[in-house]
């Protein structure tokens, strides 16, 4: 059963699909340079970013919950020739079991209740090998965009929180940006690109 905010953007990425729109967004764009290895895109969307940093040499793996996204990637890679495994999956209920040189997960930590999100957040600096690399995006406090989803099934990232989650890192990266939404809402996004001693 899919959630609330995976049927909205798999709504948006049928329109996306359909209209041939394909590009980076900034904070794909930000982290691209980062990524090398054996790479995990968590919330993968259209698969954009995945095969961007395939074609630059990384192995991929990318999960989303969204079936337009998961197919348009697939078939693209396919396609293409580039190394890019894409699973629908639900990662409100997910664990990781192996490690990697990279993990992304840009967009997706606020759309779970606050122990969900933290604890994937963890998941995710836990398996990142020494000298590895983590690229998270994540909405902040004094968004009011997220008002259009069940109220238990989003949260907010205090300031500074994705840092703190890092102790240690070096941080290679790192923004604070605030964008006009629909309905006269704002949404603050926090981005933080770091790598594992
Ligand atoms: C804001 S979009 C970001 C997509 C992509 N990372 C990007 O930067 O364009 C959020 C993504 O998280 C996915 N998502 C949200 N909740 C999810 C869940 N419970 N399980 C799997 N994917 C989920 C959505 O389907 C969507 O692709």
């Amino acid at each position: 059963m899919p959630t609330e905010s995976v049927r909205f953007f798999d709504t948006q990425f049928q329109r996306q699909v359909n209209a041939g729109e394909f590009e980076l967004n900034p904070f794909e764009r930000l982290t691209l340079p980062y990524l090398g290895g054996e790479l995990l895109d968590l919330g993968c969307g259209l698969g954009n970013l995945a095969l961007e940093a395939a074609r630059a040499g990384c192995r991929v793996t990318a999960l989303d919950g969204s079936p337009t996204g998961i197919a348009r990637l697939r078939e693209t890679a396919a396609g293409l020739g580039l190394p890019v495994a894409a699973h629908e999956a639900d990662l409100g209920h997910w664990l990781c079991d192996r490690d990697y040189d990279g993990i992304v997960a840009i967009g997706l930590l606020m759309f779970f209740p606050r122990e969900r999100a933290e604890a994937l957040l963890a998941d995710i600096v836990a398996h990142v090998r020494p000298g590895g690399v983590v690229a998270l995006n994540v909405l902040t406090e004094g968004t009011t965009f997220l008002g259009m989803f069940e109220p238990d099934h989003y949260h907010l990232f205090a300031p500074g929180a994705l840092k703190a989650a890092l102790p240690g890192w070096e941080v290679l990266a790192e923004s604070v940006d605030q964008f006009p939404a629909p309905g006269d809402t704002r949404k603050v996004f926090e981005t933080v690109i770091a790598r594992k001693p």
